[in-house]
Formats: structure tokens, C-alpha cells, sequence
């Protein structure tokens, strides 16, 4: 590659064609390798992943293109999430920094939340909320960022994690409304909230054996959740009602236990939102709810 007069343009191009001619996974904040040299040329040119409009032409320094090819190298020989090597990730249309100590961000809520969940959340209702299993805070900051007059409390149990979520909390200047908490599911939450967030652990031992490389980064209590999948999910659907205000809801993400979850509460009708992706793993459930089918949902275990 000629480095001389090169522009984010050239440069990603190039990347693109190097990534091309790997097995890489792609799905931790990229869709495929086109996508992937798009945030990395950002990244090294210092614009906002997005803002093409006004990136696109800008010739990088010699600086810029060694990081670069850098990068694009690092990533091919270990394999490791491009968030994880330039410590940062889109979520919601909002920059996060990341590192091995969570998850990279990749909920289905982030598609909801720019719409503060409507049609299933009336936002007038919302001056709570719950992020249960925050890792980094992805989820319940832009839910702050969104709900701005909305209290939002961050829970998890690894405390590496809530050290990333409070980085990116005082990052944001949300430290009067946003709060962590360290607690094992609902175990030291005390209050009740308008809305609860969830994107637990989901994984099931034998898919967790079937990942490829890039998610053996992350922490494997972010991803593994016994047999099924459907270990923290059982706890979270039993407590969460003693948790929620009386018009309240949870939104929980089922990811790849959904099927197991459908199958095992066939008793329930579940109400999946549908991504624009085509994919029903997200699950809107009220209080209401919760409390109705109790003693079915009590049949998944505690
Ligand atoms: C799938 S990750 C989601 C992280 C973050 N919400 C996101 O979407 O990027 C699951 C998170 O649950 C946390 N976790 C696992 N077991 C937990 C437990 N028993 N209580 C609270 N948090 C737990 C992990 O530390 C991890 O941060």
C-alpha cells in the first residue's frame, strides 16, 4: 500500500481487503469486515464512527496510516474485538469506552432505546430505571441519555465491570442521576423502578464450546448461563415483580435462549419485540404479568 496523500477512503478500502482474506468473526460492534474498516478508518482519523460526510476525504498522516496497519494487523493475529484494541464502542449513537473487563456492547435494546422503547413504554411513566447486569453501562446510560429526567440505577455482580461503568458514567457527567450497584441479580437492589433493563447472561454450555475466538476476550461470566442458558433469566423472571412499581415493566433479552425459554413457558404468552433484523429475542413483560403467571414462570427454577 502506497501511504503517501492516502485518505480514510483509501484506507479503509485496504483494510476492508486485509480483513477480507481472514476467517474473523464480525458482530462485536461490526457487521462485516466493509463495516469493521469503516470504524477502525474513523478511529485512526479521529471523527465520530458515522460521520462520513466529512471524514471520507481527509488525508491521514503518516502517524495515522502506521496505527492503521497496526490495528488491522493486531486484529487479524489475535483475533481479538476491534473494541478491545481501540478501547472504545458505538452503542445507542453514543461512544463507550471498553476493555476485557466487560462484555463489548451489542444488546438489541440499543435499537429500542433511541425511541425510549415506544410503542411498549410510555416514557411519561419512566422516572426509574434498572440496568440489571450492566457490565460496562452501555444499556442503562444511553437509557439516561434518552430518558434525561429518569433516575438509572446499574446492578452487576463483577466488579471490574462497574469500574468500566463508572468510567463511563462520569464520562457522560450522569453521576447525580446514575448510580451502580454490586449485586448478585436483585440481591442487594432494594428499590422499585418504572422500567427495567436486562441483557443477562444467555449463553448455554454447548454454544459457549461452538464461539469462535473473538468471544473468548470476554468475560465468560458475561456469556454463560448454565445448561439451557436459562439460569439468570429463571432468577431474574421470578424476582423481578418485587422490583417493579405498579405500572412498571421489564425488558429482558433472551439472545439465544430464547427458543428454551418460549419452550419452557409455553404456558405464557410471551411477548417478543421484534428487531428490525427480523429477530424475537427481546421480551417486553409487565408487572402485571409477572405476578399472573408467577406460579408458571416459578416452574423455570430459581
Ligand atoms: C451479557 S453481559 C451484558 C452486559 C451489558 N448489559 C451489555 O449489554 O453490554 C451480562 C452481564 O451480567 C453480569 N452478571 C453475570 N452474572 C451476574 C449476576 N449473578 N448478577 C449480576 N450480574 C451478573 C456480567 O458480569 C455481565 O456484565
Amino acid at each position: 500500500m502506497n501511504t503517501e496523500n492516502l485518505s480514510v477512503e483509501d484506507f479503509a478500502a485496504w483494510a476492508a481487503s486485509e480483513l477480507e482474506k481472514v476467517d474473523l468473526y464480525y458482530g462485536h460492534g461490526s457487521q462485516d469486515a466493509q463495516d469493521e474498516a469503516l470504524w477502525l478508518a474513523s478511529f485512526i482519523a479521529d471523527f465520530d464512527y458515522g460521520d462520513f460526510e466529512d471524514g471520507w476525504n481527509k488525508v491521514l498522516t503518516a502517524d495515522q496510516v502506521k496505527l492503521g496497519r497496526e490495528l488491522v494487523e493486531n486484529r487479524i493475529k489475535t483475533k481479538k474485538p476491534l473494541a478491545y484494541l481501540i478501547n472504545q464502542i458505538w452503542f445507542a449513537g453514543h461512544r463507550f469506552y471498553v476493555d476485557e473487563r466487560v462484555l463489548v456492547p451489542r444488546s438489541h435494546l440499543g435499537e429500542w432505546i433511541v425511541d425510549c422503547f415506544e410503542p411498549w413504554v410510555n416514557i411519561s411513566r419512566v422516572s426509574s430505571i434498572l440496568d440489571l447486569c450492566c457490565g460496562g453501562g452501555s444499556i442503562g446510560i444511553s437509557a439516561a441519555l434518552y430518558f434525561d429526567n429518569a433516575d438509572v440505577d446499574l446492578a452487576d455482580l463483577s466488579k471490574p465491570a462497574l469500574e468500566v461503568c463508572q468510567h463511563n458514567i462520569e464520562a457522560y457527567e450522569l453521576t447525580q442521576r446514575v448510580k451502580t450497584i454490586h449485586s448478585d441479580l436483585f440481591n442487594n437492589v432494594h428499590n422499585c423502578y418504572d422500567l427495567i433493563l436486562c441483557n443477562p447472561p444467555y449463553v448455554s454450555h454447548v454454544n459457549m464450546a461452538k464461539l469462535p475466538q473473538e468471544y473468548r476476550y470476554e468475560p465468560e461470566m458475561a456469556l454463560v448461563a448454565g445448561v439451557e442458558g436459562l439460569d439468570s433469566i429463571a432468577t431474574i423472571l421470578n424476582h423481578c415483580a418485587q422490583h417493579l412499581n405498579d405500572s412498571g415493566s421489564l425488558i429482558l433479552e433472551a439472545g439465544t435462549a430464547a427458543p428454551a425459554l418460549e419452550a419452557a413457558l409455553d404456558q405464557v404468552p410471551l411477548n417478543w419485540m421484534m428487531s428490525a433484523s427480523g429477530e424475537s429475542v427481546v421480551l417486553v413483560i409487565s408487572r402485571e404479568e409477572l405476578i399472573e403467571y408467577q406460579t408458571k414462570i416459578a416452574k423455570l427454577g430459581l
